[in-house]
């Protein structure tokens, strides 16, 4: 019999939670700042793949990977034997003070995957959050210009510059005051409740005019607009992904007023949606990328890739200890070597089989709206009825529990959306079981409509 860590769906030996997961439930809550929010008990102890074992031996099948984090699954050999034989070497010398040679390589070969001619130079941060702060403040100070235009729905994380530009839910603003000034928010091109009628390739047209006959004619001078910031395909706000032409279009409104355009890639990027960034399917070139996530496999590090132009601050201008350590490095190389070579083609493979499957459950579940995205960043949308759209909120928070008591890791994203977000190895079997087991979760959750 397979040991729990080597099954490849999922074997649940107690109830859940276990005795052991209450006893970390409970002194978690002793503990624990109550500002996180779990979605449900899983207590992990161990990971490989897409398996997650928790403290009572239970086995989970992983479509969650850690918020997109881990890209290569739980604890791929080849990153740990890089993430250990760093260690052993060097662990820290900050890379704004000193030199060391893993650093250089890893900004040449992110930028290589970035799209566009220029030359690329990179800025390493510890997440996504930091990234972010790290592309306002390039773009203002590459602009000398100090507005920002970002979306409705969008999340760039939760420091006081990148909250300022997150707009996905008011708990994460809700009490912390003012924040930064000078960012208008304007709609996100989300075709499946187009207030015009748009498909999912030309929603977004009224937003554009928006932009540019009421924004940049009323409140902002576009030549006072440092950068607009998207996510390609908007994470947190629903997995929602943004038609090609309105990237596009967007990319020529910034080149046409000299405004940085920065592509928030931290939950879409590294392979997930079967390229290394979902902005190379709209064939557009960012000013500044964000990444942070699945770039290393679980090891904390974001980075910002720019055109050289761009990146043109001074020493000592913008900084940081940590960033860019090198057993966070030794992981993002290792991770890139395994999603160049096997995991992008795989997560495009998987991704099309993916949605080969759950194609019909528009037609099949009537709790189901919408089902989209690209690659292995996939929303699945769920209404109480279809006609109305009526968000569901209650039947996603359903589904995404009772998952977890099938041995299914999901998470929810936006008000009423559930993600799948698995580890980019995951294969036919274990994709099967997924679509199987939120079948069988939305059956049960349809008896409560
Ligand atoms: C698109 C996007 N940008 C930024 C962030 C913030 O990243 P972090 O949580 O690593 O600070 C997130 C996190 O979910 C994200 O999804």
């Amino acid at each position: 019999m397979p040991t729990t860590l080597e099954v490849k769906t999922p074997r649940l030996v107690t109830a859940i939670p276990g005795p052991n997961a209450k006893r970390v439930l409970e002194r978690d809550a002793r503990f624990m700042s109550p500002s996180y929010t779990r979605d449900y008990p899983l207590v992990a102890r161990r990971g490989r793949g897409a398996i997650v074992e928790d403290v009572d031996g239970n086995a989970f099948l992983d479509f969650a990977a850690g918020i997109a984090v881990c890209s290569t699954g739980h604890c791929h050999p080849q990153v740990v034997a890089a993430i250990q034989n760093q260690a052993a070497e060097l662990i820290h010398m900050s890379g704004t003070d000193f030199y060391y040679e893993s650093m250089p390589e890893l900004a040449e070969r992110l930028g290589r995957t970035m799209p566009g001619t220029e030359s690329k130079k990179v800025f390493f941060t510890n997440s996504g959050t930091e990234a972010i702060e790290s592309a306002v403040k390039l773009a203002r100070y590459a602009t000398r210009r100090d507005k920002f235009i970002a979306f409705y729905g969008c999340f760039h994380g939760r420091s006081m510059g990148a909250l300022s530009l997150t707009a996905s839910k008011s708990t994460q603003r809700k009490g912390f005051g003012a924040l930064l000034s000078g960012i208008e928010h304007i709609p996100f091109p989300y075709a499946y409740r187009c207030a015009h009628g748009h498909t999912a390739e030309t929603c977004g047209a009224e937003i554009l005019e928006q932009l540019e006959g009421q924004i940049f004619k009323r409140l902002f001078d576009p030549e006072d607009v440092a950068g607009i910031i998207i996510e390609p395909i908007q994470g947190e706000g629903g997995y929602v992904p943004a038609p090609k032409f309105f990237l596009q279009e967007l990319q020529r409104i910034c080149h046409q007023h000299g405004i940085m355009f920065i592509v928030d890639e931290v939950q879409s990027g590294m392979g997930r949606t079967g390229k290394w960034w979902a902005c190379e399917h709209a064939g557009v070139e960012p000013d500044i990328l964000c990444s942070a996530k699945g770039i290393a496999s679980g090891m904390p590090l974001g980075a910002i890739i720019a055109k050289e132009s761009v990146m043109c601050w001074k020493p000592g201008s913008h900084g940081t200890t940590f960033g860019g350590n090198p057993v966070c490095i030794a992981a993002a190389l290792a991770t890139m070597d395994l999603i160049e070579s096997e995991y992008k083609e795989n997560a495009h493979r998987m991704g099309d089989y993916l949605f080969g499957r759950l194609a019909d459950w528009v037609k099949d579940f009537r709790i189901v709206g919408d089902v989209r995205g690209r690659g292995l960043m996939i929303g699945i949308e769920i209404v109480r009825d279809q006609r109305t759209k009526e968000k569901a909120a209650d039947l996603r928070n359903a589904i995404v529990d009772l998952a977890f008591h099938k041995g299914l890791l999901v998470l929810g994203a936006g008000e009423n959306t559930i993600r799948l977000s698995p580890p980019l190895l995951i294969d036919q079997e274990q994709a099967d079981f997924a679509a199987r087991t939120l079948e069988d979760c939305f059956r049960e959750a349809e008896k409560k409509v």
